[in-house]
């Protein structure tokens, strides 16, 4: 069992180590990963999603360089690559530093030209596991510029640009929640976020309930043409409805009675995608309310419904994700579970009674191991902050 708090200061030699790459002082700020409790795939249909932010993040040192050069070194992948800003490239090489690259060219579009730069970035956030290691790491480096530059930007503007650098350059179709979230998190709370007007709203999770993630193992990739087949399913979805009745733009707009009428006449795989988002629509504003009255076990159920919405309608499950959820009903003490995040492999989220963590994290790992040979990881994770300057 991995037990990740939020560390709201830089890892003691981050500052050290920029140091002896570059010989200077440097400014340091964080981005946290994600996990979902509930509303999933709903974000691009500007519906309703209830993520909080989580202890492991992306961390960047950052300072200003003479010149016009970008020099960007990755501790995780052991690497230094160097961008000269006025020639940056146009096209995304499938490098983590297109993340680096998408976000500058589009900050240097809204708020004018950046300085060179040297940045050292770290982060913990598992990849692949469906807890947003991109949108961490885009949200620290635009983060990063802004702090440096001096230049304020309104929350919501960072998320949009974030979420615009990972739709137009990096290329993966993503909706807003990750960056949203990474963004907006609050110590302790959840936030139910409506992707349509961006209004969201914080709620405090009770302190005597944790939220274990298992992974899978399994990893995820959103580039993975599912995701977008998804999308475009919806779209169909949304198209349907819009040819019958007035107003529609999107499948937010649609109702349950409005697709008891249609439904007949919708084919049956869009008739299935269509109905996952509405259900988890109504599911999320429910969640919200049983949240707020300290009603977890109506909050566990819509969690457990989410999951077997997206097995069997949405079918972004996996064999391995379904059996995690499995093993974790079969505890006390657990109010719900569900995969998190697109799908197709990467975690599960768990609202877990704290004094059952324990036994809990011992049972599902021995299960899923005995079942599949693989050993999860597991973590017990606190509601964090979102980004901001480190200590
Ligand atoms: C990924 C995307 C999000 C969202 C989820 C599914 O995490 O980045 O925008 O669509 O999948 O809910």
């Amino acid at each position: 069992m991995n037990e990740q708090t939020a560390p709201n200061r830089a890892s003691p030699d981050l500052r050290e180590k920029f140091r002896e790459l570059h010989g200077q002082d440097s400014l340091l700020v964080q981005a946290p990963g994600r996990v979902n409790l509930i509303g999933e795939h709903t974000d691009y249909n500007e519906g309703f999603v209830f993520p909080v932010a989580i202890g492991f993040q992306t961390q960047i040192a950052i300072a200003k360089r003479p010149d016009r050069q970008l020099v960007v070194t990755s501790e995780n992948y052991g690497e230094r690559v160097d961008y000269d800003l006025d020639h940056l490239p146009r096209s995304p090489r499938d490098h983590w530093s297109d993340y680096v690259v998408g976000i500058v060219e589009l900050l240097e579009q809204k708020i004018g030209s950046l300085p060179g730069a040297n940045l050292l970035l770290r982060g913990n956030v598992p990849q692949g596991a469906g807890l947003s290691s991109s949108a961490s790491l885009e949200v620290a480096v635009c983060k990063a510029f802004l702090e440096l530059s001096g230049k304020s930007m309104e929350g919501v503007s960072i998320a949009l640009l974030c979420q615009q650098a990972e739709n137009e350059f990096v290329g993966a179709r993503c909706g807003i929640m990750d960056q949203f979230i990474s963004v907006h998190g609050k110590k302790n709370h959840a936030l139910q976020l409506d992707c349509r007007s961006l209004e969201f709203r914080l709620l405090p999770i009770p302190p005597d309930v944790r939220l274990v993630i298992c992974n899978t193992m399994v990893k995820h990739s959103l580039a993975g043409g599912e995701y977008n087949i998804r999308r475009a399913e919806c779209e169909a979805a949304a198209h349907f409805f819009a040819e019958r009745i007035p107003g529609v733009k999107s499948l937010r707009d649609v109702t349950l009675k409005d697709f008891e009428m249609f439904s007949g006449q919708m084919t049956g795989v869009i008739r299935k995608r269509c109905h996952h988002i509405l259900t988890e629509n109504l599911r999320v504003l429910r969640a919200g309310d049983a949240l707020q009255t300290g009603d977890l076990r109506l909050f566990g159920r819509l969690m457990g419904e989410s999951h077997a919405s997206l097995r069997d309608d949405f079918e972004v499950s996996s064999e391995e994700l379904d059996l995690m959820v499995q093993l974790a009903g079969a505890n006390p003490g657990v109010y719900g579970a569900r995969m998190t995040g697109g799908g197709f492999g990467g975690c599960t989220v768990n609202l877990v009674e704290e004094k059952r963590v324990e036994n809990f994290s011992k049972n599902v790992a021995a299960g899923y191991k005995k079942a599949t040979g693989r050993s999860p990881e597991i973590y017990v994770s606190w509601a964090a902050d979102g980004a901001g300057r480190l200590a």
